[in-house]
């Protein structure tokens, strides 16, 4: 019997919040969906997280939650974190970082997922450790019971987005991109039965430039100037994927992404 997960892109801000609130539940039911993953390094004012804003989105229709370069953003995340066990950071970062970058997690349909957290080098700004490496650790780490496995790659490029995907093809049930907040049409389903999209997009303004507000963003291009990108809360657009997958071998056998307008 093949499972279904349901892997929502980088929620933004309070219009995000809010998306995955009132939608993510139907859209877990309407897709039959056992486990959820969210990516929610935006979530707090579109940059970080923090306990109260997790909360928000409680009781979550997320399992667990996944972040990226945006982590610590929010001053008091590196110790609240510490408490948040459904609440990933990249594993690829330094390991006296506070949190977990990967973790094993029980599929209330069956058996267990585990989720990793990794983050890009290409054109990203944090300096981190190899996430190919890191990959390879972690899948040793991981007990061999446990099949099916799924990546957040956090990265900008989408060459290393690919990399990865094809790195760890057949090893994971699915490579899922992330950060750039902008989808991609290329879901699909890689020769040894992994499911890998370059980006799965965000839970952010459809009228806005990545979840900011446009005449802001423009301001910053046109003079090179420091300003204030507010974010945008209005005109929700959800974007998210549904994998399907056998939970015996851990292999997907379908990817289908999507972009809905929120019904707030
Ligand atoms: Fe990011
Ligand atoms: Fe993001």
């Amino acid at each position: 019997m093949n499972l279904n997960l349901l892997f929502i892109g980088d929620i933004v801000g309070k219009g995000g919040r809010n998306a995955v609130k009132n939608c993510a539940a139907n859209l877990r039911q309407k897709h039959t969906c056992s486990f959820c993953i969210a990516n929610a390094e935006n979530i707090a004012g579109g940059a970080g997280m923090t306990a109260k804003c997790l909360q928000d989105i409680c009781p979550s229709p997320a399992d667990v939650i996944t972040s990226g370069d945006h982590v610590w953003d929010q001053k008091g995340f590196d110790l609240e974190i510490m408490s948040l066990d459904r609440v990933l950071r990249p594993a690829n970062v330094s390991s006296l970082q506070p949190g977990n970058g990967y973790g094993v997690f029980r599929n209330p349909a069956c058996g267990e997922v585990a989720v990793i957290n990794l983050i890009g080098r290409v054109f990203m700004k944090n300096a981190v450790n190899c996430p190919f490496d890191t990959a390879d650790r972690i899948l040793k780490e991981i007990p061999r019971t446990v099949k099916s496995i799924f990546v957040d790659f956090h990265a900008e490029a989408s060459s290393e987005k690919a990399a990865m995907a094809h790195f760890l093809d057949g090893r994971v049930t699915a490579v899922l991109g992330t950060h750039t907040h902008v989808q991609t049409a290329d879901a699909k389903i890689l020769p040894g039965g992994t499911a890998f999209i370059t980006d799965i997009g965000m839970v952010g303004s459809e009228n806005s430039i990545l979840g900011r507000d446009v005449k802001s963003v423009l301001r910053k291009f046109s003079t090179g100037m420091p300003c204030k990108l507010n974010v945008v809360d209005e005109n929700i657009r959800i974007d998210a994927a549904v994998i399907s997958y056998d939970p015996v071998t851990g292999h997907a056998s379908e990817i289908k992404s999507f972009s809905i307008m929120a019904d707030l």
